[in-house]
């Protein structure tokens, strides 16, 4: 069963529910419908009634607070940002052909989507308790029961300085509309220029503490390690904490393996930048890096720093089958690297390889 979306989206997982779509229907439209936005979730889909949900806020406060839906909306001054998430595995299927990654999800390129996000400035509700001076990083919890770790729930921080812009949202707004279940529905946390994960769905408890989160979502996976270590014996403590997005860019139309008539294709695909970054450049090679052109970069995404870019680029192709290779470029001049094994790991996090794509031309 796909809940509230696009019959044509890949159901990766059932249980937990987890949904991509493929990337000729994501490219359609700058702001993603909710029909077409990934979802990934780590366990049960919670059903919340919202008369009696409650937000907590304790930790290093100067007063804890529990709040109502209603206060929280009626009580705090209402902000809508355009941002884009981005799952940390978006891409693995790639890393995946390099060695297996047994019993993670497959994502093709579609663990990925641009909203408007309507909800409370996180500020506004850490300001109403008072943050001690002690504190440095916000912790958040869900109410979904989840299998990995010791705490049954999904969590996850983010340093307080992130915390503190304005753009960081508790969210109860999706696309104009009441936040969908699998979306998070009363409240969500939206983090932009972090990984997904730190986007808090169902959220029930924000904590300050001066460390980040000891969840299991935060201390031992969404970690990176090289591709020389395995799960087994890995210390955790030793990967790096996955935070800001990696620059990353993708192909979406045409499709792999697509059938094209000879001529002009116009080729149509999305970057990203992290943190606080643009994204500033994208190349298309036709002959495996050897040689690139530049893409157009469209402009819907000017003046909405949290947002994806779109970028196309008309490309000549003769008979014969042929492979498009994408990369960004982002404001602090990194780039995407050529080689999928050179970013392999056990968890198959963060692949921001070359997109290739092959095309067969009649
Ligand atoms: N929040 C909770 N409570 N449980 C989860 O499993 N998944 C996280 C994040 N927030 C998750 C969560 C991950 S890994 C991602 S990528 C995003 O939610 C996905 O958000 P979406 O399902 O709304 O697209």
């Amino acid at each position: 069963m796909k809940p509230d979306k696009h019959p044509e989206t890949i159901v990766q997982a059932e249980q937990p529910f987890n949904v991509e779509p493929p990337l000729n229907l994501l490219r359609e439209s700058f702001v993603t419908p909710k029909e077409l936005f990934y979802v990934r979730n780590h366990g049960s889909l919670p059903e919340v009634d919202p008369d009696n949900y409650r937000l907590t806020v304790s930790g290093l406060v100067e007063q804890a607070l529990e709040l109502s839906l209603q206060q929280i909306k009626n009580e705090f001054p209402k902000e809508t940002v355009m941002v884009a998430l981005n799952c940390a595995g978006n891409r693995r299927e790639d890393l995946m052909k390099v060695v297996p990654i047994p019993g993670e999800i497959p994502w093709y390129a579609g663990a990925i989507g641009n909203a408007w996000w309507g909800g409370v400035p996180l500020r506004e509700i850490l300001q109403a308790a008072g943050v001690k001076e002690e504190a440095r990083h916000v912790a958040f919890e869900g109410l979904d029961e989840v299998e990995e770790g010791e705490s049954p729930n999904f969590g996850g921080s983010i340093p307080l300085k992130k915390a503190m812009s304005p753009d960081v949202l508790l969210a109860y707004e999706m696309n104009d509309q009441p936040l969908s279940s699998e979306h998070g529905f009363p409240l969500r946390v939206v983090v932009g220029g972090y990984i997904g994960a730190r986007s808090v769905k169902w959220l029930s408890e924000i904590s300050l503490q001066d460390a980040p989160s000891s969840n299991f979502f935060q201390a031992k996976s969404y970690r990176l390690f090289p591709p020389y270590v395995r799960e087994e014996p890995a210390d955790f403590s030793k990967g790096l904490m996955l935070g800001e997005i990696s620059v990353n860019a993708a192909i979406c139309r045409p499709m792999e393996g697509e059938a094209l008539p000879a001529g002009s294709v116009l080729v149509q695909g999305y970057a990203i930048a992290g943190g606080e970054r643009t994204i500033e450049r994208v190349d298309l090679s036709t002959d495996e890096g050897r040689t690139w052109v530049e893409a157009n970069l469209l402009e819907d995404g000017e003046g909405h720093p949290w947002a994806w870019r779109f970028w196309e680029a008309e490309l000549q192709f003769g008979p014969g089958q042929h492979q498009i290779v994408v990369r960004a470029l982002d404001s602090a001049a990194d780039t995407q690297p050529a080689d999928p094994g050179s970013l392999w790991n056990f968890k198959g996090y963060v692949n921001n390889a070359w997109h290739k794509v092959k095309v067969n031309v009649r």
